[in-house]
């Protein structure tokens, strides 16, 4: 005889209705930011190998994207630039007159709705690869020459419409940089989501082709967070806060739910943002190109337990495709 049970789970999960009042986590439209790459160029809408289904967009053909994204109720973006010329100190990033400033401005005329956000960083633009200035001896980041070109990099984002501004490069000092170039020259109402804890990721490869990234020397372990360190992500959410951030954000997202977790645990009250990046998608799509696994049902499994870790929204390749599901 089997024992007589008082509580039975399962109960719960019988009627397909009683399980969706039940679920605690809810994946919705509203939490999706849509990563997109644009170049310069025109009549460009260049496939990316590494990243199916994604595409490199020259302004005059981005605004029939625009368009789409609309339609289907995208709610932000963060855009990426894919510059014509790179430089040592990434000069054309602050360019009033660059492909990233273009499509802002594409965006605000043809679907001034949607939030735009842009990576801050330098690594497209410069002929180096890395994500900023380097030292005289180049074998690093200079940190504090960096945070003078990325505070003329945001408010040329902001000068061309920019409504978040989202910097990438995880210099010491960033948001509080850019914070002060913002304020004085009067964009106090700009919040700044910052890329407040980067692992220095192996994930990001198919993203570093998309982008046109050719890291010629080194790597960026002298910036981006070790993946084998916990702590060292309150620290540094912590001093992002004390500097000026409005969100925080994990990145990469799948493979660091424990991080997300901790730091929506200990900072509450920042939205947060988890970023499921280029690599973490590509082993999606490989997976299900062998028909190894469903791809829907995953991507929608991956987001949700993202959200469900602690994520207030996701910067994701796979938001189109869940918009058209939703
Ligand atoms: C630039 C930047 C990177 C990503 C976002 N912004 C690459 C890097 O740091 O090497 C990765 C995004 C992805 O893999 O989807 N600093
Ligand atoms: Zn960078």
């Amino acid at each position: 005889m089997f024992p007589d049970l008082i509580q039975r789970p399962r109960r719960l999960r019988q009627h397909p209705g009683l399980r969706r009042l039940v679920q605690e986590t809810h994946l919705r439209g509203d939490d999706l930011i849509l990563p997109l790459f644009v170049c310069a160029g025109e009549k460009i809408k260049r496939p990316i190998s590494s990243l199916p289904g994604h595409h490199q967009w020259s302004t005059d053909e981005l605004i029939a994207e625009v368009q789409a994204l609309r339609q289907l109720g995208i709610l932000g973006v963060m855009l990426f630039g894919i510059p014509a010329a790179k430089d040592a100190e990434g000069t054309y990033a602050s360019d009033d007159k660059g492909v990233v400033q273009k499509a802002i401005r594409v965006f605000k005329q043809h679907y001034p709705e949607c939030v735009v956000m842009t990576d801050l960083c330098f690594c497209e633009y410069t002929d180096h690869g890395h994500c900023g200035a380097l030292t005289a001896s180049g074998l690093d980041v200079d940190n504090d020459r960096t945070l003078e070109l990325l505070g003329q990099q945001a408010l040329s984002h902001v000068r061309a419409g920019a409504d978040v501004i989202a910097p990438s490069g995880m210099m010491d000092g960033m948001v509080a940089a850019i914070r002060n170039a913002l304020d004085e020259e009067g964009f106090r109402h700009i919040p700044i989501l910052s890329y407040s804890v980067k692992y220095s990721s192996a994930l990001y490869a198919p993203f570093r082709s998309s982008a046109q990234i050719d890291l010629k020397q080194g790597d960026r372990k002298t910036y981006q967070l070790n993946p084998a360190n916990r702590f060292e992500a309150l620290k540094e959410a912590q001093l992002d806060i004390e500097q000026g951030a409005d969100m925080l954000m994990v990145k990469p997202a799948h493979t660091y739910l424990d991080i997300i977790r901790d730091i929506k645990e200990n900072f509450p009250e920042y939205p947060l943002a988890a970023y499921h990046v280029s690599g973490e998608y590509a082993m999606i799509k490989a997976a299900a190109a062998q028909n190894l696994i469903d791809e829907v049902t995953v991507a929608l499994e991956v987001l949700t337990a993202i959200k469900r870790a602690g994520a207030d929204f996701i910067i994701t390749y796979y938001a189109k495709e869940i918009m058209e599901l939703l």
